[in-house]
């Protein structure tokens, strides 16, 4: 285990009918608040209006940026810089799921920033300031509810990447799961996909005496994969939705990996794709992931063959640790096939002719992954094995 800080100020606000907390917290940060979301969903959940009367409670002087897309768009968190920056906005409050998020957290670092926010994402700049700005989550999937991180394309380049700083954190995340209920069938099961994942990217790693964190994350993992199908049965079941939720954040909020870096390659290779194909995150991890684990079960077959026998089940009596991890990978596609995740790059319609056009943004910073590192070979392999 290697030295570490753990520090995580985003005030995490779970439960029913916890959507009145907004009185409490909003005034604490100024007037005039800029609330941004999505194509529609909280309209016509009726979220919206709760949202909009609480803050007209409290006197708030409220400016909107609506039609944040999924994969959200460079050109749409540069709209809502400049609502900040004419109008004076004092907070920003995100409703919706890690697109609006992520968006917004560009908006409130961009916002205090000379240049174009563009740079902040390619790391041109670094993000030193940024407004505050809180989350009313409507989807389980990314974490971006509490951590620092934010995804953003931009489609005049096909690039989609991640940035993030200290100054990102939302103040707080409010986290009803009725709020959750009307996430659509798939949306759901790209949410399970992206939460695994995560955890997936944290487990394959090189660090020695990580084994408590292992069984957080074999626990975690365990625990999405038993409420995954009661939940896809029931999508309006309170109790499901709520381990769902409350998973997806507990995947990616840094609880789970202190002490050592995961993986992430395989976010790399999805952010690829989804730059070309504005695929949704969690179908494409859905594919590629079991690709690029039978790619590097060599690096480490041990670690495979753990995952495989205390998540998976796998009886490793008998068997070498590449056969035992194999079956592991295996048990993971079936699962995910089982709960109709996509396992194909077919099922988008993607086929071969823009593999060197994906492979060259995987590779815009050089070989990488922290558990083995890919080069443009191995992620040409990955991507032809997910045709
Ligand atoms: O836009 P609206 O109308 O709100 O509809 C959305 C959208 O179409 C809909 N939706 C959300 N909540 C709903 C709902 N529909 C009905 N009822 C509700 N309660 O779902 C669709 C997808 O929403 P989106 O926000 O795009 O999904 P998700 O939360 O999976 O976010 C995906 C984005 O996050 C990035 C991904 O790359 C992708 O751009 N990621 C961000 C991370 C982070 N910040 O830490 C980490 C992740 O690995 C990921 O890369
Ligand atoms: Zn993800």
């Amino acid at each position: 285990m290697k030295n570490f800080t753990f520090w995580n100020p985003t005030k995490l606000i779970f439960g029913k009918a916890q959507l009145e907390q907004l009185k409490t917290e909003i005034p604490q940060y100024g007037k005039k608040v800029l609330l941004v979301y999505g194509g529609g969903s909280i309209r016509r959940s009726g979220l919206y209006d709760k949202v909009t009367s609480l803050l007209q409670e409290v006197g708030a002087e409220v400016f909107e940026l609506s039609g944040v897309e999924p994969n959200p768009r460079i050109s749409t968190a540069r709209k809502g810089v400049e609502i900040c920056k004419r109008e004076g906005i004092e907070f920003l409050l995100a409703v919706g799921g890690g697109s609006v998020i992520d968006c917004t957290k560009l908006i409130a670092a961009g916002s205090k920033y000379d240049g174009d926010a563009w740079d902040l994402v390619v790391k041109k700049a670094v993000a030193m300031e940024a407004l505050p700005f809180g989350t009313v989550l409507t989807l389980a999937a990314t974490g971006s509810e509490m951590n620092s991180g934010s995804v953003i394309t931009n489609w005049e380049t096909n690039e989609k990447h991640g940035w993030g700083s200290p100054v990102t954190f939302p103040k707080f995340s409010i986290l009803d799961p009725v709020n959750t209920f009307t996430v659509p069938r798939n949306q759901t099961i790209y949410g399970i996909v992206d939460m695994m994942s995560h955890i997936l990217e944290h487990y394959f790693h090189l660090e020695e005496n990580t084994d408590f964190q292992d069984r957080m994350c074999e626990s975690l993992l365990t625990t999405v994969m038993d409420t995954a199908p009661k939940l896809l049965a029931d999508l309006e079941n309170y109790q499901h939705r709520a381990t769902i939720l409350y998973s997806g954040t507990m995947a990616l909020n840094g609880i789970l990996n202190m002490g050592y870096r995961g993986d992430w390659a395989t976010h790399n290779l999805e952010h690829a794709v989804s730059a070309v194909y504005d695929i949704p995150h969690g179908g494409g991890l859905a594919i590629l992931f079991p690709h690029w684990m039978e790619h590097n079960l060599h690096v480490k077959p041990e670690r495979f063959k753990q995952l495989a026998v205390r998540v998976f089940g796998v009886d490793a009596a008998g068997k070498t640790a590449e056969e035992a991890g194999l079956e592991g990978i295996r048990k993971l596609r079936e699962f995910w096939d089982r709960i109709e995740a996509p396992s194909r790059l077919a099922d988008y319609e993607i086929d071969d002719t823009k593999l060197d056009l994906m492979a060259d943004r995987a590779m815009a910073n050089g070989e990488f992954g922290n558990f083995t590192k890919l080069n443009r070979d191995d992620v040409l392999a990955i991507y032809e094995a997910s045709l």
